[in-house]
């Protein structure tokens, strides 16, 4: 690979919308590179980028707001072609002497039809018979057009559904093609990208694992690099990329704290170590962390105590290694791009999710190491096709997302081994089950959780007194709010009669029938 992957790029000014990460992932999946950033970077930061194009995205405010943002001037005069998507066509349209007015009863959410009356390269091979349904969300509209722009289709309420100059290269939309609600949406992604800008579909997962690959020997060189290995998609991946590319000067770190799933610790060991022969320590520190929580109940005090004795464990192993090899001077992290562009918006005071992860940000001053992320760039959705073409079973890399503190969160009140024994073991039926019916890939995330309150129950003749699990599953995109899932009655039914017949501990099971809001996934 001669020519540079990323200098075909695309730049996205993010106006605030919540869809702003959808319009870089699709940009992402038509092979282009793109980079999101504030629409307010300086005109040299957007002159230095060289973008092949410009995508100015949606937003929830309103040009006629005092202080509502604005795109640089410089975007409309680099000379190269601009998308403008809802408030950011509203603000293109301003910008270059058209009029924007406020919506009034004729606000658009939701599915609408256009009317395509002028083909341009935009869209091109959208719709049917020169319709297409698409995804609106606007309250104000763009009213006049700028000199020289032409409409390129309309719906009934929004006579400037789409329009354009060509001559410029400048388009802009009222409606949202980066959601999948949009029919052919991804085609007119396309179309600006690589019809309209000129960019080559050189983003795919074999050229950026050639591009990472060469990337880290050059950094890396003779050094060596230190990972945690979690058995996550994110850790899992970085520690597949730099194996291939410094061998066994990488040395992975795995913390079994105790609060894993049934097997999990052999399976991170058989995969990474046994079958990729990566170097792993495995650091065993069960009793550790359990007698760390001993009589805690509060959730919060629980989170912190397991991510305080990550960090000691961690650094354990991380001194040892330091002492045996003669220094380590990196440690890799499995940081990936909505990590970045939420951190830098919680920077900016805008828009931002909480992620308390398992990570190592924390480690203290004696280990000075230098970071490595090598997927602070990819969507997740990139990471996982990556670990995919790196050799990391498919069941690995689309497993369902599992929280830093494990079990921890899902032993409600205090944490014990004999509690987290039984919890292993419920979890795993259940598990079982879902795989077997199809249900596994139906749901975004689903456990077991260990409830310590005792329940009556009848066994034979007898009568028994025991634990009460709870089944959790649900359904969602996002993760920010989620719909239980609704699992068939006689696939509960199987699965509850597995757990109370195989497990002699629990006496009941219960399915969690709330959604988020106003409960969470997990318990605690
Ligand atoms: P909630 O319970 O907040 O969970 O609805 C949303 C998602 O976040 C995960 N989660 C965590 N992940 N450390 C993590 O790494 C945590 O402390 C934590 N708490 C919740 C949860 O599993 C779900 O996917």
């Amino acid at each position: 690979m001669t020519q540079n992957i990323t200098q075909h790029r695309i730049l996205i000014l993010d106006f605030g919308s919540q869809y702003t990460q959808l319009i870089a992932r699709r940009v992402r999946e038509a092979g282009v590179y793109c980079e999101l950033h504030p629409f307010d970077v300086s005109s040299e930061f957007i002159q230095n980028f060289a973008p092949k194009g410009i995508i100015l995205s949606g937003s929830p405010e309103s040009v006629h707001q005092h202080g509502s943002p604005r795109a640089p001037q410089i975007v409309f005069e680099l000379g190269v072609p601009v998308l403008g998507i809802c408030y950011g066509f509203q603000t293109m349209a301003e910008q270059l002497g058209g009029q924007v007015v406020a919506g009034g009863n004729t606000a658009e959410f939701g599915q609408a039809h256009i009317d395509i009356c002028k083909q341009d390269a935009l869209l091109a091979n959208i719709g049917e018979n020169s319709r297409a349904i698409v995804w609106m969300s606007h309250g104000d509209k763009v009213a006049k057009l700028p000199e020289s722009f032409k409409t390129t289709a309309s719906t009934p309420n929004c006579p400037f559904a789409a329009a354009s100059d060509e001559a410029r290269q400048f388009y802009g939309l009222q409606f949202h093609p980066e959601v999948t609600h949009t029919q052919n949406g991804e085609q007119l992604i396309a179309n600006f990208v690589h019809n309209i800008c000129n960019c080559n579909a050189l983003w795919n997962s074999d050229n950026i694992i050639e591009l990472r690959i060469n990337e880290l020997k050059a950094k890396i060189g003779d050094k060596r690099v230190l990972l945690g290995l979690s058995g996550g998609v994110d850790s899992s991946v970085v520690a597949a990329l730099l194996h291939k590319a410094i061998g066994d000067k990488l040395i992975c770190v795995f913390v079994d704290n105790g609060l894993l799933r049934l097997n999990e610790g052999e399976q991170v060991m058989q995969m990474f170590a046994d079958n990729m022969g990566i170097r792993v320590i495995c650091a065993n520190a069960e009793s550790r962390f359990l007698t760390a929580l001993a009589g805690v109940t509060d959730p919060e005090a629980k989170r912190k105590i397991i991510g305080r004795e990550f960090i000691n464990v961690f650094a354990e192993e991380a001194r040892k290694l330091e002492h045996e090899t003669g220094g380590i001077q990196f440690l890799a992290q499995g940081t990936i791009y909505p990590d970045v562009i939420e951190s830098a918006g919680q920077k900016n005071g805008k828009a931002h999710v909480i992620k308390s992860h398992h990570n190592v940000g924390g480690l203290p001053d004696d280990l000075a190491f230098e970071l490595i992320e090598p997927l602070r760039d990819l969507f997740k959705d990139e990471v996982r096709k990556l670990g995919v073409v790196l050799g990391i079973p498919p069941a690995m890399i689309y497993r369902h997302p599992f929280p830093g503190p494990g079990l921890g969160v899902r032993i409600l009140g205090e944490v014990k081994k004999e509690y987290a024994d039984i919890l292993r073991l419920a979890d795993d039926i259940f598990m079982q089950e879902l795989r077997a019916s199809g249900w596994y890939d139906k749901t975004a995330q689903a456990f077991a959780v260990f409830m310590p309150v005792k329940s009556v129950g009848v066994v034979g003749d007898g009568r028994r007194y025991a634990w009460v699990i709870a089944l959790r599953a649900v359904e969602t995109v996002d993760f920010m709010t989620a719909r239980f899932a609704h699992l068939p009655y006689d696939l509960v039914d199987k699965i509850s009669t597995r757990i109370m017949n195989e497990i002699s501990d629990v006496a009941r099971v219960v399915y969690d029938v709330s959604s988020k809001p106003p409960a969470t996934i997990e318990w605690e």
